[in-house]
């Protein structure tokens, strides 16, 4: 199990990861857009365990990279300082946010199958995209926690789906295997086991925007244990190809 973590993006996903791994004993190398002056902040909190560098130096520092961007942005992904590694994936496509990309309305490529097409020389393993910041923070448990929640994990290399299961392991999560990168599809936005199994409740009534992120940060979340989470993605059905 590697000892070293490195982050492709520092934002909600990659810091709440980070701050998971340097409390399990891991150090981290993070990285961003705007360059390693730019995590001082998150470095102070998160102490010696950490430190920051280019995405670059993160990948080659680093045998187990997570890259955590917006999907919009896989093209800026170093593929020659990933080549050789396992590469975890928690992007999500959403158009709105990342522009569409013509294969992914077509329906034709799983989001992952793209970043793995851009990556040739990586193994990527698509896990930590199913579930919110806060709750992927909050539910964390150790291994045999009777309210220890589990993940889905999906790629194309049998070993590298064992390094991450190794690493939910030890950041507080079982895996939940639910096969290639081509079926990853079972867990993208708007299937049965996206987000929605982590919370008790909706919010009672109809909230603004900020009330909405004051009840969404606070909302407790709910354990989801393995057998769970293998069933909300078998119920998924694959959606229709959008052809506007
Ligand atoms: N938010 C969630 O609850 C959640 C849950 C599951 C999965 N996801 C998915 O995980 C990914 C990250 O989400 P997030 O909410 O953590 O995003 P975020 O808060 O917006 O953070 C994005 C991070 O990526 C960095 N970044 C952007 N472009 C980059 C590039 N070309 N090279 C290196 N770093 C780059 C940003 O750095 P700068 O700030 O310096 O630009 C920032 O640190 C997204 O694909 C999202 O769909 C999110």
């Amino acid at each position: 199990m590697t000892k070293t973590l490195g982050l492709i993006g520092a934002g909600n996903i990659g810091s709440a990861l980070a701050r998971l791994a340097v409390t399990a004993g891991l150090d981290v190398v993070l990285s961003n857009s705007r360059g390693p002056k730019t995590l001082a902040d998150l470095l102070t909190e998160l102490g010696p365990r950490a430190r920051a560098a280019t995405p670059a130096e993160a990948a080659e520092l680093c045998d187990l990279v997570v890259a955590t961007i917006p999907l919009g942005a896989y093209d800026q992904l170093p593929p020659a300082a990933l080549a050789g590694k396992t590469v975890i994936d928690t992007m999500n496509y959403y158009p709105d946010r990342d522009g569409h990309i013509a294969e992914l309305d077509e329906g034709g490529l799983t989001s992952s199958a793209l970043v793995q097409r851009h990556l040739a020389d990586s193994k990527v393993v698509k896990a930590f995209n199913n579930i919110d910041f806060v709750r992927l923070f909050t539910l964390a448990r150790p291994a045999g926690a009777p309210d220890r929640s589990a993940l889905p994990i999906a790629g194309d290399d049998a070993e590298a789906k064992a390094e991450a299961t190794a690493l939910l392991d030890v950041l507080g999560y079982d895996a939940v295997d639910i096969g290639t990168l081509a079926e990853s599809w079972r867990s993208q936005p708007g299937t049965p086991v996206y987000v929605d199994p982590y919370f008790t409740a909706k919010p009672a009534k109809e909230l603004n925007q900020k009330e909405m992120y004051g009840w969404y940060v606070q909302a407790p979340g709910t354990s989801v244990p393995a057998d769970r989470i293998r069933a909300l993605a078998d119920s998924a059905v694959r959606p229709a190809p959008d052809h506007a």
